[in-house]
C-alpha cells in the first residue's frame, strides 16, 4: 500500500515549532486592551455558561485546550468549576500561563468587568485572582490530540481559535475538534471559537498555519458530538483585528450523551 504524500504547502501541528510562540508580542497585539469583538464572544460564553449553571452546584472540572496566553476563556469558567485545566503545548505560553498564577496582570480585569454583568461572576465571594490561583494550580503541558486516548474527562469546556489554528490539515482541524469533544463528560457544557477563512498568521517574525474553515464545517464537525449547538459569527470589517481572515465564529453547546459510559 502507499501513502498520500502531503501536499507540498500543507503544514501539519507537528512540523510547527509552537516554543517560537511569542506570548507578549501576541498579548499586545489581541489582548491588551480589550477588543469589542472579544467582548462580543465573551458575553455569549458568559450567558451561555450561567444559563447551564443556573440552579444548579458547582462542578467539579474545566478544561480549556490550547489556552496560550489567553487568560479570558478560564475567566469565563470560574464560578462554575472547582478545578481547570490548562492545556498548551508550547513552552513559552506555559511558561506564561505558570507566571501569571499567583497573580495575574492587571489587563485582564478588563475581561472579568464583563464577566460581571452577570451576577454569578459579580458575586463570586471571593477576589477572581485567588479564585484563579486556586482553580488553576498548574497548567499542563500537553497536546489536543492526545485528549482523544486521554481516559480523563472534563465537565466544562472551552477551545478559542485552536484546532483551526495549529494546522493546514482538514483532518487534523476535525481530529481536534474530536479531541475536545472527547475530554468531555455527557451533557458538558462548551464554548468553542474558530477565525473564519483563516490565511495563517504571524506572531513576531513567525508564521503560524492555520486551516480555512467556515461556519457549515464547524457545524457539520460538531454535530456529531454536539447537542443544542448555537453559533455567534462576528464579521464586522471594523473588527478585523487580527490577520488574513474574514470573521469569528464561536460555537456553544452541550457534549452529547457519550456512547462509552
Ligand atoms: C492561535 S493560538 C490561540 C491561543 C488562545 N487560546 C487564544 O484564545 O488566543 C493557538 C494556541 O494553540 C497552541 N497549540 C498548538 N498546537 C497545540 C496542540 N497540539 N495542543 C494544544 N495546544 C496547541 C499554541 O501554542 C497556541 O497557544
Amino acid at each position: 500500500m502507499t501513502s498520500v504524500p502531503p501536499a507540498a504547502d500543507q503544514k501539519l501541528n507537528d512540523d510547527v515549532l509552537w516554543d517560537d510562540f511569542d506570548p507578549g508580542v501576541y498579548i499586545s497585539h489581541n489582548y491588551l486592551e480589550m477588543q469589542a469583538v472579544d467582548e462580543e464572544i465573551l458575553s455569549h460564553v458568559r450567558d451561555h455558561f450561567s444559563d447551564h449553571f443556573r440552579g444548579r452546584g458547582r462542578v467539579a472540572s474545566g478544561i480549556d485546550v490550547g489556552a496560550g496566553p489567553n487568560l479570558y476563556p478560564a475567566l469565563a469558567m470560574l464560578p462554575w468549576c472547582d478545578r481547570i485545566t490548562l492545556l498548551e503545548r508550547s513552552a513559552r505560553n506555559l511558561e506564561y500561563l505558570r507566571r501569571q498564577c499567583p497573580d495575574y496582570a492587571p489587563h485582564w480585569d478588563q475581561f472579568w468587568n464583563v464577566l460581571c454583568k452577570d451576577e454569578a461572576y459579580a458575586t463570586l465571594g471571593m477576589t477572581p485572582r485567588v479564585r484563579f490561583k486556586e482553580a488553576i494550580q498548574q497548567p499542563e503541558s500537553g497536546s489536543l490530540f492526545d485528549l482523544c486516548a486521554d481516559t480523563r474527562r472534563w465537565d466544562l469546556g472551552t477551545m478559542f481559535f485552536v484546532a483551526e489554528s495549529i494546522t493546514t490539515s482538514l483532518a487534523e482541524f476535525r481530529r481536534g475538534v474530536g479531541c475536545f469533544m472527547n475530554a468531555l463528560n455527557s451533557g458538558a457544557p462548551f464554548a468553542a471559537a474558530f477565525m473564519e477563512h483563516s490565511e495563517g498568521y504571524r506572531v513576531g517574525s513567525h508564521e503560524f498555519p492555520a486551516r480555512d474553515i467556515d461556519e457549515s464545517e464547524v457545524r457539520a464537525v460538531l454535530g456529531g458530538y454536539a447537542d443544542h449547538v448555537e453559533i455567534h459569527r462576528t464579521a464586522n470589517p471594523k473588527q478585523l483585528v487580527r490577520d488574513g481572515y474574514t470573521g469569528m465564529i464561536l460555537a456553544c453547546g452541550q457534549r452529547k450523551e457519550r456512547r462509552d459510559e
